[in-house]
């Protein structure tokens, strides 16, 4: 009370006192608790969490700046699966200066497919590697919103009734292709089916001009663009001047010049009656009212192409070294051709195609053991909180369908290639995250459906031709040198079927 009274004539003595005064009126318990909800608030709004979980476990590595990059790049799965038996469902390492979280599991990966774009996202990772390839204004060089509205626009051509008019053209094509191939031996499959990707899909979804003019020049353009997908241009600026670089620069430019001649031809076509792709995107318009450019008629045609091409190829030869190593499923899947489409073999069609139920538990169980886009990534905008941890901003946040598609907690036997388990089996919603080959949420796939009519379509053409084998027995390591895991030296054995 003698402070009191001698603090009384300052301020800060007047403030006291009212502070003393609220003490005893209110208790000294609620004065804590409005202490510590002051306390919180400053530290928060000081960027930092009062009770914030801690980081994921970091990974150690030795090598500084590479980091994990030799032992991961050496076998990526292996690595994972290793990390996540030690660590658990969510851990990160430093590859390159960056520092990677993966999330594996069902329930971490559903923090991943269910985030907004601003919070985990996506064109800041992607778009080094994809723009230069594509080209400016499409896809990653552009705000979400607006690729949203280039996906709804391209999702015309992907439709049922586009699909009924892609097989026949798919078979023909097809048919077309293997006469080379003769009635025994041994070939590469992944080069014969890289080509015959790009000849059908280009007759289908870029329509029968720019398909008339796919000769071996713009083969070779594909092949140079193609080499802007690598690790180096990942990993680098896109300006250095690397020969690889250089190419795909050069061939980006040449294929807009060939699209560019095309498109204008169909604009000065008086009634443009083709219903294809590049007619709907020459005339729609955006949400504004804004016609599309050429430049991005170009770099959507493109996308297009090249989001289907190594994924479709690498997909359906590991479909062709399944079916050679397990030759009771290829004599299964033969006779359900004959079974659904008549002992004839009639030309096939879409609902015939929708029939063959086993060849479809065929393709998503070679989509579960070899995904070809083995890891999704975004870049943390903001921290992200996950199975117990705080994920800080700039972490790139990655899933591996590769690794979901392996959990022995989601897959009985997960090692071995077993059509028959997708026969009866729905995966419950707890697991729907474990079996994501086309990915899921905001930034899914909107080719799996043509993915499927295409692939589906030439391997029918290819059963009821051939019967395949592996040579000398032995099955394809996975090629990790490659952003999408190929099979290495993927030559196979056929003779014509008797
Ligand atoms: C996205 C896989 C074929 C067009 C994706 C994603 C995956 C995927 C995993 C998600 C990427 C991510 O979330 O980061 C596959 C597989 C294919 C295939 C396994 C074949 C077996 C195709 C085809 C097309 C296509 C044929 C075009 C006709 C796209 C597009 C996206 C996409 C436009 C959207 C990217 C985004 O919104 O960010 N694909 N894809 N894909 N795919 Fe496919």
């Amino acid at each position: 009370s003698l402070c009191s009274v001698c603090c009384r004539n300052t301020a800060e003595g007047r403030m006291e006192s009212s502070f003393s005064n609220i003490v005893s009126s209110v208790g000294p318990v609620a004065v804590l608790i409005l202490t510590v909800l002051l306390v919180h608030y400053w530290w928060r709004r000081a960027g930092n969490k009062v009770k914030g979980n801690p980081p994921p476990p970091l990974i150690p590595s030795s090598l500084p700046f590479i980091g994990a990059a030799v032992s991961f790049g050496k076998d990526p799965i292996n690595y994972l699966l290793a990390a996540h038996s030690k660590y658990g469902n969510v851990f990160s390492f430093n590859m390159v200066g960056s520092t990677f979280t993966y999330l594996i599991g069902s329930d971490s990966t559903s923090l991943f497919f269910n985030s907004r774009n601003e919070s985990l996202n996506a064109e800041e990772v992607y778009s080094r590697l994809v723009t230069p390839v594509f080209g400016k204004g499409v896809a990653y060089d552009v705000p979400h919103d607006l690729f949203v509205e280039q996906k709804k626009m391209l999702k015309y051509g992907l439709s049922v009734s586009h699909f009924r008019r892609y097989v026949p053209l798919i078979e023909t094509e097809t048919t077309k292709y293997f006469e080379r191939w003769g009635d025994k031996g041994e070939r590469d499959i992944f080069k014969a089916l890289s080509e015959l990707i790009i000849l059908t899909a280009s007759r289908c979804l870029h329509g029968p001009e720019i398909r008339s003019v796919l000769n071996e020049e713009v083969a070779q353009l594909y092949t140079d663009l193609d080499g802007g997908f690598t690790h180096a241009a990942w990993l680098l600026p896109s300006w250095l001047p690397l020969p690889s670089f250089k190419k795909r620069d050069k061939a980006r430019e040449r294929m807009a010049e060939i699209f560019t001649s095309v498109i204008k031809k169909r604009r000065e076509m008086p009634n443009n009656q083709e219903d294809d792709i590049l007619s709907y995107l020459i005339t729609t318009t955006y949400k504004d009212g804004r016609s599309l450019t050429d430049s991005e008629i170009t770099g959507l045609l493109i996308g297009l192409l090249m989001a289907g091409q190594h994924t479709s190829s690498s997909t359906s030869s590991w479909l062709g070294f399944f079916l050679a190593r397990h030759s009771d499923y290829q004599t299964r899947a033969y006779e359900e051709q004959l079974e659904v489409c008549g002992s004839n073999c009639p030309p096939l069609d879409y609902d015939q195609l929708k029939d063959l139920t086993f060849l479809d538990c065929c393709l998503k169980e070679t989509l579960r053991l070899r995904p070809p886009i083995m890891t999704m990534m975004r870049m943390a905008k903001t921290e992200q909180d996950v199975g117990g941890y705080t994920i800080p901003a700039g972490h790139q946040v990655c899933v591996s369908p590769t690794v979901n598609h392996q959990l022995n907690e989601n897959w009985t036997d997960p090692q071995t290639f077993n059509p028959d388990r997708f026969v009866d089996e729905e995966l419950s919603n707890s697991e729907k995250f474990s079996y994501v080959p086309f990915g899921a949420g905001r930034h899914r796939c909107i080719g799996e459906s043509f993915a499927y009519v295409q692939i589906k379509t030439i391997w029918s053409v290819l059963l009821r031709k051939y019967q395949f084998e592996l040579v000398g027995g032995v099955f394809p390591p996975v090629n990790y040198q490659t952003m999408i895991h190929t099979p290495t030296q993927p030559v196979i054995a056929y003779k014509l079927r008797q």
